[in-house]
């Protein structure tokens, strides 16, 4: 799971264009992109589009529905879970217990719909609210569901009265680096990928690469996109170079070549168990499986 496209699911033409994207996963959007007026609609659009595509074909389809304070969220589940989509996306999650509830949720829906319990995967946006940032070690506790995490700025910053997320130079202010690091630190206590956020510039696809960089750099293992122009940036920038994959192998070959000790020396430098699991990591986000 490298790339994550929104797409608002009122928008006929952007669902079309959404699966010629490239990207791995589509978010068909019923939250802040569908304004209230065209909820109704935009269900239905979702469950239509998604009824029509063959599970087993890439994109996979996620929905975001909208949060669970709205009052809103069994009718946008209602509407789309007899479709078949690979998961949810929660929206101002406030911790574990509130994916739990959509779980609960989404169980009812499954066995009304004839579809088998547990299929429908979760990703939370755990950053949203200010509770959610304060309550992210909750998600460590895990839930069977729950794919990856992921984080939003936009929604906290208008939360907590922040004028902007981002300093005069582009670069994140405390508070949102903290939401950020957060998500990194939760996802990985919760044993499940981290996602890193939009990028709102959408033109400067230059500033959105270096946003990648340094999310791959942080351990962030894919990236939410909001235009099709980012997605092959996400898709180069999160899959591993072929230097980086043989470097791994080699790791993972002196491991096992020398009865998997603590510590090898490869070309005069050392390598200990971290870098084993690193190495690991990376070959299986490569898609190989470590040893093999
Ligand atoms: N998914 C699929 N297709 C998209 C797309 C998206 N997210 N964003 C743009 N496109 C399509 C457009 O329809 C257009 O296709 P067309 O010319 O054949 O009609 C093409 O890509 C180029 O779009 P462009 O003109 O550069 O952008 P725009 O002004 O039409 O749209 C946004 C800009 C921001 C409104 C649009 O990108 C968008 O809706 N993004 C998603 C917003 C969202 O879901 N937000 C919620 C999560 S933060
Ligand atoms: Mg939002």
């Amino acid at each position: 799971m490298r790339s994550l496209l929104f797409v608002p699911a009122d928008s006929e033409r952007k669902l079309e264009k959404g699966l010629e994207s490239g990207a791995d996963i589509l978010i068909v959007d019923l939250e802040d992109s569908v304004s209230a007026a065209n909820k109704r609609a935009a269900r239905e659009m979702a469950a239509a589009f998604i009824a029509g595509r063959d599970r087993a074909s890439a994109p996979a389809l996620y929905v975001r529905v909208n949060d669970l304070a709205t009052g809103l969220t069994d009718d946008d589940l209602a509407a789309v879970i007899a479709a078949r989509l690979r998961g949810v996306m929660l929206p101002k999650s406030g911790g574990i217990d509130d994916v739990r509830r959509l779980a609960v949720k989404l169980r009812v829906h499954e066995a009304r719909a004839g579809i088998e319990d547990g299929a429908t995967r979760i990703i939370p946006l755990v950053t949203e609210t200010a509770a959610g940032v304060l309550n992210a070690a909750t998600y460590a506790t895990g839930e069977p569901r729950m794919e990856a995490l992921t984080w939003g700025a936009e929604d906290l910053s208008a939360a907590i009265g922040a004028q902007a997320t981002r300093d005069a130079d582009g670069r994140l202010t405390d508070v949102f680096r903290l939401a950020r690091a957060t998500t990194i630190l939760a996802a990985s206590a919760a044993e499940v990928p981290a996602i890193d956020t939009v990028f709102p510039d959408f033109r400067d696809l230059d500033a959105f690469r270096r946003s990648c960089e340094e999310a791959v750099r942080d351990g962030f293992a894919g990236c939410m996109a909001i235009h099709p122009a980012q997605v092959p940036i996400i898709n180069e920038v999160f899959s591993p170079s072929p230097e980086a994959i043989a470097e791994a192998e080699g790791i993972v070959a002196a491991f096992a070549a020398e009865g998997n000790p603590g510590v090898v020396a490869i070309s005069g430098k050392m390598f200990d168990r971290p870098h084993l699991r690193r190495a690991e990591n990376l070959l299986s986000r490569a898609g190989k499986s470590a040893g093999a």
